[in-house]
């Protein structure tokens, strides 16, 4: 029998739970997902204590099951990312996120001559690398990497 366990964010009856999120990328993936903007019920925990890496962030979103499509957008800023789909009190599929093959808009191109950088042309990569990062520019092709890495 499993140890009964303390939440340090109630348990929610259904919806989606993204757990494993860099506490220095919480507000970033509510950006991404653009959270901020819809009326379900979020909660969120932050510098939580994570046995494996560091301080950890965690949401939960009552009542949305996102694309993947959508999902791997985070990639970017929580590669590693657990979602948690739940119905009725129970995690009935659990899934990591994958860093897409292109990226629209998220990321800032490094070279600063580039288009979509002094005009508002959001910007657009093919992903070159995975793992590290590297994004080439659809515009000025120049790579920026995970250390030049910026969101917007
Ligand atoms: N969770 C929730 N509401 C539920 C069920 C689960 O908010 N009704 C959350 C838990 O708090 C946890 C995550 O979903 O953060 C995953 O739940 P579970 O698989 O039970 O936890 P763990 O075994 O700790 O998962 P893992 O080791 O994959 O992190
Ligand atoms: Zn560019």
């Amino acid at each position: 029998m499993k140890e009964p366990k303390q939440l340090s964010v109630s348990a929610i009856e259904s919806g989606t739970v993204i757990d494993h999120i860099p506490a220095s990328s919480l507000f970033k993936v509510i950006q991404i997902l653009r959270l901020d903007n819809i009326p379900n019920q979020i909660t969120f925990g932050t510098n939580l204590e994570s046995k494996t890496d560091g301080k950890k962030a965690i949401i939960k979103i009552a009542g949305v099951f996102f694309e993947d499509e959508d999902i791997n957008r985070i990639a970017l800023v929580a590669p590693k990312a657990k979602l948690n789909i739940i119905r009725d009190y129970e995690v009935i599929e659990k899934k990591v996120v994958e860093v897409p093959d292109t990226i629209h808009g998220i990321a800032k191109c490094m070279n600063p001559k580039c288009i979509t950088n002094f005009e508002k042309v959001p910007t657009r990569f093919r992903v070159t690398s995975k793992k590290p990062i590297a994004l080439k520019c659809h515009y000025c092709e120049k790579i920026t990497d995970q250390e030049r890495l910026e969101i917007i």
